[in-house]
């Protein structure tokens, strides 16, 4: 199926590894032009000339998503695109802190960041074009037994959802669409999974078998969900968190 991608321009936060890359990549494939950002200046230099390999315009930014000014000025890169058709917010600070500081905290660097990227986005993606703004969530934010510590994790997630939901019904009359895709537990090299397989491998192995499918989803797994949605052919979705966690949940998706 042709996606009708080629010529969009995409920008993506958390693009040199994992769910972030592999759409970044996926997008490229289709001929997308793609903008990413990470902290790690030398993942931004690799993953650029590997975007740029496949015969897209690439660009990069190595800045913090929690730092407010320089994600706000960092971001040149939606002028080097010349406008943007689809946003991807899918960076996760990933809180761990308790207590009222920690929640602070959480509401700062785990939710303040995608509303930040949202009016980024929103006042810069070509209005009436399809424009797309998606967002990772995760399948914690319906969880209601979370591992210790994932917590506030849990509530940004869910947050988010309700969040993403409001924005596509503000903005689905000037041709914007919003959604949202909440994985379940995704492996990778160097991934929160590969941490978790060598510290621990019976929580792992516990994990996988409570999906549906036996296993830990992939990146790319993720990622052909999220272009899908975020390409013409799902023209009416809209104000939808797909699910992409093997039937790891265990309630029907309303
Ligand atoms: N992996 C899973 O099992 C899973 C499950 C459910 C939901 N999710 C969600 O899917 C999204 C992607 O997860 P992932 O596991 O692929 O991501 P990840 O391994 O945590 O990081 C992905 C990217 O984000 C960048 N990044 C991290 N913190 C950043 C910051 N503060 N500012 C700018 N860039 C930052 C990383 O580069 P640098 O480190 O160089 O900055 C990297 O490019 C997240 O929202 C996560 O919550 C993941």
């Amino acid at each position: 199926m042709d996606l009708e991608l080629k010529g969009k321009r995409a920008i993506i936060t958390g693009g040199t590894r994992g769910i972030g890359r592999a759409i970044a990549d996926r997008l490229a494939a289709e001929g997308a032009d793609v903008a990413i950002c990470a902290r790690t200046e030398a993942g931004v230099i690799e993953t650029v000339e590997a975007l740029k390999a496949q015969g897209v315009r690439a660009f990069g930014s190595a800045l913090d998503v929690r730092d407010a000014d320089a994600f706000r000025t960092g971001t040149s890169a939606v002028r080097d695109l010349g406008g943007v058709d689809i946003a991807i917010s899918n960076v996760s600070t990933r809180p761990t802190l308790e207590g009222e500081e920690g929640w602070r905290e959480a509401f700062d660097t785990d939710f303040l960041q995608h509303v930040r990227f949202a009016e980024l986005s929103l006042s810069k993606l070509a209005e009436g074009r399809d424009a797309n703004l998606l967002f990772l969530s995760s399948i914690a934010a319906t969880l209601t037994i979370l591992p210790p510590g994932e917590s506030a994790y849990g509530t940004m997630k869910a947050a988010l959802i309700s969040y993403m939901g409001q924005l596509a019904s503000t903005h689905g009359s000037k041709g914007v669409r919003v959604n949202a895709v909440s994985p379940g537990p995704i492996f990778f090299p160097g991934g929160v999974w590969d941490q978790i397989g060598k510290h621990q491998p019976d929580m792992f192995k516990r994990v996988a078998q409570m999906s549906a499918l036996g296993r830990h989803g992939t990146p790319e797994e993720v990622a052909d969900a999220v272009v899908f949605l975020c390409s013409p052919k799902a023209g009416y979705i809209t104000g939808a968190n797909l699910r992409v966690d093997g039937a790891m949940v265990k309630t029907v998706n309303h």
